[in-house]
């Protein structure tokens, strides 16, 4: 996310008066979506939001069953479990870190009600067999494009193949809004009970909308600076036990439950910066496309596997390596930012896999994955010097 954006933001909110026949911009914001997706689009504060309003909106709750990956965030069970139903893990395929949809179909039973579609990292999931299975088995098929704002699959945009789809604007997002959701529609039948949903909602708790503004500039300013020396990650550490970042993941979270400020409607100035971000959302894609097209062309160490080549987005870049963790330690002593999504199975480590329905051995390829994963560094702003010395660093990596 560009640091301009939020400062231009905050200051036009805090000195601009709106002239009165102006859009507020969570109107401008869903109607630019609209737009862009030919869709019906509802902005929240997360994409955990728009999950949890989705099945709500569905009717889903305790009884019935959602099938989603193994290999995934603790935001899509989470919403599962909140409205008091059961995620059911399917297994992955382990070339493109997506669902493999022969084991969605044998997970699917009378209680299943909903399939979640993940496009992990950008690369489009198999859509042609799931909307095939959803539709022989009259259950709903959500698309999550958290990762894949701006793929395409087949010539049209993913987020308009299912039923209904979330986007999210969330921190390391394909935009960032610094949090932030939105719920796409194409099933016409889920427009009005989502409607109702929503119009049911506060707004954000203004503390946690300031301290998230707040956060990203000391973030910025300060803490990143010290992030690699062992006091300041300790100090940083600190200060996430005392939620003074907004934890992306808060303590309830990590055993199922839900913090009350799940689901809200999206503030108007996080809607600002979604808005300034959508316009350079080519830009972003294009940029973190270009360093992963030029990790697969260099990187020669046969110890890192990187996944086949595809047509999404890259928002993430994976290679598979047999020491992960060794490498990722190595790696920050280097002080290089490489990312760990997703080195467990139900993301992050220490989450209440139990609590979250995930049986240890329950989808062994998405555990090994896991423990092989490592994402390579394609963060907006790096600069060709600093791939090249990734690449170094990992062609000479024993
Ligand atoms: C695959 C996936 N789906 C959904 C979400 C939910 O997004 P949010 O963080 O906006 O709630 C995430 C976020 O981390 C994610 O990784």
């Amino acid at each position: 996310m560009a640091k301009s954006h939020i400062v231009k933001t905050v200051f036009k909110s805090l000195f601009n008066r709106q002239s009165e026949t102006a859009l507020e911009p969570v109107e401008k914001l869903k109607e630019r979506l609209e737009n862009y997706f030919s869709l019906r689009a509802f902005p929240l504060n997360s994409g955990r939001s728009a999950i949890y309003v989705i099945l709500k909106a569905a009717g889903i709750g305790s009884g019935d069953e959602v099938i989603i990956q193994a290999y995934t965030c603790n935001a899509v069970p989470n919403p599962i479990a909140w409205v008091g139903a059961k995620p059911i893990y399917a297994d992955i395929d382990p070339n493109t870190l997506n669902v493999d949809p022969k084991e969605v179909e044998k997970k699917i039973t009378p209680k299943t009600k909903a399939i979640i579609l993940q496009h992990t990292f950008g690369r489009p999931g198999p859509i042609q067999e799931l909307l095939e299975l959803a539709k022989k088995h009259k259950i709903l098929l959500i698309e999550d494009c958290a990762h894949a704002l701006g793929a395409q699959f087949s010539g049209k945009k993913l987020g308009t193949f299912g039923d209904v789809a979330i986007l999210s604007f969330g921190r390391e997002k394909v935009i960032s809004s610094l949090t932030g959701g939105v719920i796409l529609v194409r099933n016409s039948t889920l427009i009005k009970p989502i409607i109702n949903n929503i119009s049911a909602l506060t707004p954000m708790p203004v503390n946690r909308t300031g301290k998230e503004l707040l956060n990203f500039i000391t973030w910025r300013l300060l803490l990143r600076r010290i992030y690699f020396n062992d006091s300041g990650h300790k100090f940083i550490r600190g200060l996430n036990s005392y939620d003074f970042f907004n934890v992306v993941t808060a303590r309830k979270e990590m055993i199922g439950q839900r913090p009350q400020w799940h689901p809200s409607a999206m503030p108007n100035v996080l809607a600002s910066i979604a808005i300034e971000e959508f316009g350079e959302l080519e830009k972003y894609n294009e940029a973190r496309g270009e360093i992963a097209d030029y990790y697969q062309e260099k990187i020669k160490n046969p110890d890192f596997k990187l996944l086949p080549k595809h047509n999404g987005i890259y928002l993430r870049v994976v290679a598979l390596h047999n020491e992960a963790s060794r490498v990722l330690s190595v790696a920050r002593a280097r002080k290089f930012w490489f990312g760990n999504w997703y080195n467990t199975p139900v993301y992050p480590m220490g989450v209440d896999e139990k609590a979250l329905g995930y049986e240890r051995g329950g989808c062994p390829i998405a555990e090994r994955a896991a423990e092989q994963t490592i994402n390579l560094p394609n963060y907006l702003g790096m600069n060709f010097a600093q791939v090249n010395e990734i690449i170094d660093f990992i062609n000479n990596f024993k």
